[in-house]
């Protein structure tokens, strides 16, 4: 078929990471496009998550370089953060704000415009409406996994790099985030998403790269 692809947005080459004597990823290549959804699959402690930390820049990869529309990958620099969404595993809120005053903060910190009617719309597209006025504290752990989310997507991004995003979400909450995110594709955004939901994966992603199995990555 052919078909002219578009240039990838997120390109990702040779990430090494090794912890003492253990290499965990081993020159692990991938490109995500704009509009295109990548799943990264594998069993636990397979790598997944220390990807997703070496490629934004969370942990510092041994080798290898992950650049976004062709700057180095960086969520401590000010003009690649503008541009990057992430849902890690091990999002702390403020504990003395609640959750519209989190998003709120989250929407203008991040220079988002309109961010007073872009929290009041996500704030009810991940129904915490009703609870909006109250502390993280006081959230079942499902409701704070929406406010997770809700925090990426309260702020203006091009890449929405996700770790488990259906982690303690109910059916639902599953069933909202195959649809948003192939709505995040649509506005023509790039995806980078590890699932261990077979379904949600099938629904979103283009393409997986698998991790696992001692023979590093293998993109098909
Ligand atoms: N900071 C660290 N120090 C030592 N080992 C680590 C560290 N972070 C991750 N690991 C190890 O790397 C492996 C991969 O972990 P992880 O990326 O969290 O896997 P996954 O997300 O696929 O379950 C695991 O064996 C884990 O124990
Ligand atoms: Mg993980």
């Amino acid at each position: 078929m052919a078909q002219t692809k578009a240039d990838p947005l997120l390109v990702v080459r040779g990430i090494t990471r090794r912890f003492g004597d253990r290499t965990i990823l081993d020159q692990v290549d991938l490109d995500v496009a704009a509009g295109e959804a990548v799943g990264v699959v594998g069993p636990n402690g397979s790598g997944k998550s220390t990807l997703l930390r070496c490629i934004v820049g969370a942990d510092e990869a041994d080798g290898g370089e992950a650049t976004l529309d062709g700057r180095v990958l960086d969520e401590r620099r000010p003009d690649v953060r503008r541009d990057l969404a992430v849902v890690m595993d091990d999002i702390d809120f403020f504990p003395d704000l609640s959750v519209v005053e989190h998003l709120d903060l989250v929407a203008r910190a991040h220079a988002q415009p309109d961010a007073e009617e872009v929290v009041n719309d996500v704030l009810d597209e991940v129904g915490l409406m009703e609870v909006s006025g109250q502390l993280p504290s006081t959230l079942s752990s499902g409701q704070r996994r929406r406010l997770a989310l809700a925090s990426a997507f309260v702020r203006p991004r091009t890449l929405l790099v996700l770790d488990e995003p259906e982690a303690r979400l109910d059916v639902d909450g599953v069933r909202w985030l195959g649809e948003k995110l192939l709505s995040e594709k649509a506005a023509g955004r790039a995806v980078l998403l590890v699932s261990h939901d077979p379904g949600l994966v099938e629904q979103v992603c283009d393409r997986v790269v698998r991790l696992g199995g001692g023979d590093g990555a293998d993109a098909g």
